[in-house]
């Protein structure tokens, strides 16, 4: 107690000769600014900002509008393809190609693999979050939560293939070994997905709640594309 009352004010007498610097401090730097230039702070934009600024905005604008455009023809071509499984479907379709580009390749072709696997990884990022936000939610509200869990861990392990793909080189001798083991992986999960839980999972739903899904898959994409 002693000791915290007698360091008390030693802090305080501090504190007050350093608020006493620091105000005599301000009092003559303001004075010297204010002596300097009037009230331009150091976030003033200068005369010249109008300009600059609409021209930064008008860029903004442009590219905002190019990349809402590029998203709306990327996902205008998919959502022809009708309701959501049919969409996923060809998701799995578009990525078992890509798949089979990179067995294609040899080791040498060094630039082709990671331009490859870069497509290859934005592909099932997007479809998997349309899974992971839309379908599998959707699969656990309609009591199916143990399918929707075993293929969302699976997407997981896709996840763990491009950690090692992308960490082994697209020069190592066991590179199109690992994308074979990849490829079996995406195909049977797709399989499982094709050919047992969706088309279990639409016979329950209403042509209402199939059209929501359908809605929900599409904005998605397009975020994501
Ligand atoms: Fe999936
Ligand atoms: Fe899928």
């Amino acid at each position: 107690m002693a000791t915290r009352t007698q360091s008390r004010p030693t802090n305080s007498s501090r504190s007050r000769g350093s608020s006493t610097r620091s105000s005599s401090s301000n009092e003559s730097s303001s004075s010297s600014r204010s002596g300097n230039s009037s009230d331009r702070s150091a976030f003033s934009w200068g005369d010249n900002a109008g300009p600059l600024l609409g021209a930064a905005i008008a860029g903004m604008a442009i590219g905002f509008a190019a990349n809402y455009g590029r998203k709306a023809l990327m996902q205008g071509m998919e959502a022809t393809v009708g309701d959501w499984d049919a969409i996923l479907a060809a998701e799995h379709d578009l990525a078992l190609a890509i798949f089979d580009k990179m067995l294609a390749t040899d080791s040498s072709q060094t630039f082709k693999r990671k331009m490859l696997l870069m497509k290859l990884t934005h592909a099932l990022d997007k479809h998997a979050h349309q899974e992971e936000m839309v379908v599998y939610p959707a699969l656990r509200d309609a009591n199916e939560a143990v399918d929707a869990d075993h293929l969302e861990g699976e997407h997981g392990y896709i996840k763990t293939f491009i950690y090692d793909l992308n960490e082994m080189g697209a020069d190592s001798p066991t590179w199109l070994d690992k994308v074979r083991e990849f490829r079996q992986l995406v195909a049977s999960h797709a399989h499982m997905e094709e050919e047992e839980v969706f088309p279990r999972f639409k016979q329950e739903l209403s042509e209402e709640q199939n059209s929501r899904i359908t809605s929900l898959v599409n904005r998605d994409g397009f975020w994501m594309a």
